[in-house]
């Protein structure tokens, strides 16, 4: 299961790897490289297998927009029937353009302004993810201001021991930012139960990501639903949704994705007895190995016993192998034959510009395109413009079509919002 999910949406196809029924060369040739590349089939395929998996239970895939939030990619799910996590009034505005509505959002984030939640406020979205008393407190007045009442989910840190590859990416163990401290929740919970502009709707939690077992789901439920009985008990009447977050780890390298029988095993059974509807905010699950970073080589080089391959994609454009130090599978387009050993590296002036060291992979030459796999999630939302670097464009395949969802940035971008000349003000 693992390599086919890995693969997904990406197979050879007359001696070069293609996207569904197209030819990644094709897309390199019309749009110029780097560029991102997603299979709108491997999209689907994710969703119709999570959404299945949580069939026996009501329940709602909200996509964590953070992943990848591009707008052809949340108009894409939004027609699969997801609503979305947003965590900025970016990607608020972002889900709106989408055509997502109220209804279809939650809102999680350890730091949203005054600003932002006005905003979230007015477009009537379903769920605050509050994340502090501060937070609570600062929405109940906000939405006195405007005479309505904000519909409210308590993230709790369940506090719970998380397993995943790097610590950046741990969130429901003891003294992480986010959320609610577990010790708190229950007197944080009751303060949303008596402001007079919240409505406590629901308990939520985000334990991490890019998790493989289940293990840290069940103690996150069983301390998320033993808190709903405490409050249940303290007189709270409106509890309707258990959101568990996302997470769900995918295959990079030989990793065991999260086994979603198993998932759904542990998960299924809790929010049945609880008799609230579950939400899930899954993002990488997705999309994470829907898409592909197609880069050219621009040079070889040997130095110091090393061999290195210099590709037009850099750490502005994909940024987890430096700082998360993650694995990402490379693959030549057209292999030649052989193998070789090297550092892929980009053009970016720092050392931890890299996609892989000492690797094996195909033998490539300068003009041969590299597919950096399984970069759908976290890739292009992750870019920057480091090094004055316009950052690549983003494709989106559908069977034998393939469309240019956003345009490579140019130079003139970079400086958009920049002036040589300033006006100054007087202190
Ligand atoms: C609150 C919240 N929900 C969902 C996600 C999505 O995580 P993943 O892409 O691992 O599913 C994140 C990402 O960190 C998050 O912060």
């Amino acid at each position: 299961m693992g390599e086919s999910v890995l693969t997904a949406g990406f197979a050879p196809a007359d001696g070069a790897l293609a996207c569904e029924g197209v030819p990644l060369e094709t897309i390199a040739r019309d749009v110029g490289t780097p560029v991102f590349i997603y299979s709108a089939g491997a999209i689907r395929d994710a969703y119709t297998r999570l959404d299945r998996a949580l069939a026996p239970v009501p329940h709602r895939l909200h996509y964590s927009v953070k992943a990848n939030a591009n707008v052809a990619v949340l108009a894409l799910l939004r027609s699969l029937g997801a609503g979305v996590d947003i965590v900025s009034g970016g990607e608020l505005y972002r889900a709106t353009l989408a055509g997502l509505t109220g209804a279809d959002i939650v809102f999680s984030g350890v730091g949203k302004t005054e600003r932002e939640l006005r905003e979230a406020l007015a477009a009537g979205i379903l769920l605050f993810n509050v994340e502090s008393e501060g937070e609570l407190r600062l929405l109940d007045r906000v939405a006195g201001d405007i005479r309505v009442t904000a519909p409210v989910a308590l993230r709790v840190n369940p506090e719970v021991s998380v397993d995943t590859p790097h610590h950046y990416t741990r969130t429901g163990e003891r003294g992480d930012k986010f959320g609610v401290p577990y010790p708190d929740a229950l007197a944080v919970a009751q303060l949303a139960l008596t402001l007079p502009h919240t409505r406590l709707l629901g308990l939520d939690m985000h334990i991490g990501s890019q998790v493989s077992s289940v293990e840290p789901y069940r103690d996150g439920m069983l301390r998320l639903l033993e808190l709903a009985d405490d409050l249940r008990a303290a007189g709270a009447q409106d509890l309707r949704y258990l959101d568990i977050g996302g997470g769900l780890g995918v295959t990079y390298d030989t990793e065991d994705p999260i086994d979603l029988d198993e998932y759904a095993a542990t998960v299924l059974p809790h929010a049945a007895a609880s008799g609230l509807k579950l939400l899930v905010e899954p993002g990488r699950y997705l999309v994470g190995n829907a898409g592909v970073l197609l880069t050219r080589v621009l040079y070889r080089k040997e130095g110091g016993g090393r061999e290195f391959v210099i590709t037009d994609a850099g750490m502005n454009d994909l940024l987890r192998p430096s700082h998360y130090n993650a694995y990402h599978r490379i693959d030549a387009v057209r292999p030649r034959g052989g193998r070789t050993q090297a550092d892929i590296v980009g053009p970016v002036c720092e050392s931890g510009d890299f996609f892989a060291l000492a690797r094996e992979i195909d033998d490539v030459r300068p003009g041969d395109l590299l597919a950096i796999r399984s970069a759908g999630a976290y890739g292009f939302a992750m870019s920057s413009n480091y090094n004055a670097r316009p950052r690549a464009a983003e494709v989106l395949v559908d069977g034998e079509r393939f469309a240019e969802i956003t345009a490579r940035e140019q130079y003139e971008d970079l400086v958009r919002h920049e002036t040589a000349h300033p006006t100054w003000r007087n202190a």
